[in-house]
């Protein structure tokens, strides 16, 4: 890999129990060994405001969430993600790691929720000024997989996790929808490889990113719906 010359901005997306945060944390060690500086980051949340939505929009007992104030709710703190820290590291030249963006709110709400996946990545396009991830890893789980992977340690299910299986196979489909229409963007891998063979692909994929000439970098950016921004770099 060559050295850093500026900011590279890296989603790691999937469903509930996919070992996201894992790879995420994988990644960052195997990038800063490497001398690079990494900024690792999560949605809802990486703000203060956020991280206050996140309790809200997540947590059992504020009542009732309908569909399209969740929707905002996301959209509302990934604003504050995209503006406060994502733009500003990717400006200083750091890989930005973000646990969930976008494409989250595409498969839970747009999806999940059945808001409509074009008006929900609209109103998140809106929300971050067209910033796209120059690639998004996607751990492919199954359902099933993911509840017991996620309950394993007993920790109770959030209001999203709690949803039945048939919400959590509606996202899967979504994210894999996703991943086909932008082959070139995405990495999909299965979530039940072990640990660290999904470590050494990602990394694999990563190394060609940092490695590729800016130009092919900033190509991986753009989503086709948001043409007006000319991605992260
Ligand atoms: P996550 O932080 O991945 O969960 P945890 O850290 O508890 O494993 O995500 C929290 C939940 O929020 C998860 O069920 C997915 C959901 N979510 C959405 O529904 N839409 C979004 O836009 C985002 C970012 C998350």
């Amino acid at each position: 890999m060559s050295n850093q010359r500026s900011g590279v901005f890296i989603a790691f997306e999937g469903g509930d129990g996919a070992g996201k945060s894992t790879q995420a944390a994988r990644l960052a060690a195997a990038l800063e060994s490497r001398g690079y500086t990494v900024l690792r980051t999560r949605e809802p949340g990486g703000t203060p405001v956020g991280e206050k939505l996140r309790s809200l929009v997540l947590d059992h007992g504020n009542g009732d969430i309908d569909a399209h104030t969740e929707a905002l709710i996301f959209a509302a703190s990934r604003a504050a993600h995209a503006t406060q820290v994502i733009r500003p590291a990717l400006g200083r030249g750091e890989i930005v790691l973000t646990d969930r963006y976008i494409d989250s709110s595409v498969a839970y709400q747009g999806a999940g929720r059945d808001l409509g996946q074009d008006a929900v990545r609209s109103l998140n396009e809106w929300a971050t000024s067209g910033l796209q991830p120059h690639l998004t890893v996607l751990l492919d789980v199954d359902p099933q997989l993911g509840r017991t992977r996620r309950t394993a340690g007993q920790a109770a299910e959030d209001r999203l996790e709690s949803e039945a299986d048939e919400f959590h196979t509606r996202i899967r489909d979504a994210f894999l929808g996703l991943a086909a229409r932008r082959p070139a963007a995405y990495l999909v891998l299965p979530a039940h490889l072990p640990i660290d063979d999904l470590a050494g692909r990602i990394l694999d994929r990563v190394g060609s990113l940092l490695d590729a000439p800016p130009a092919e970098a900033q190509d991986a950016a753009p989503h086709p719906a948001a043409a007006h921004d000319g991605g992260a770099l």
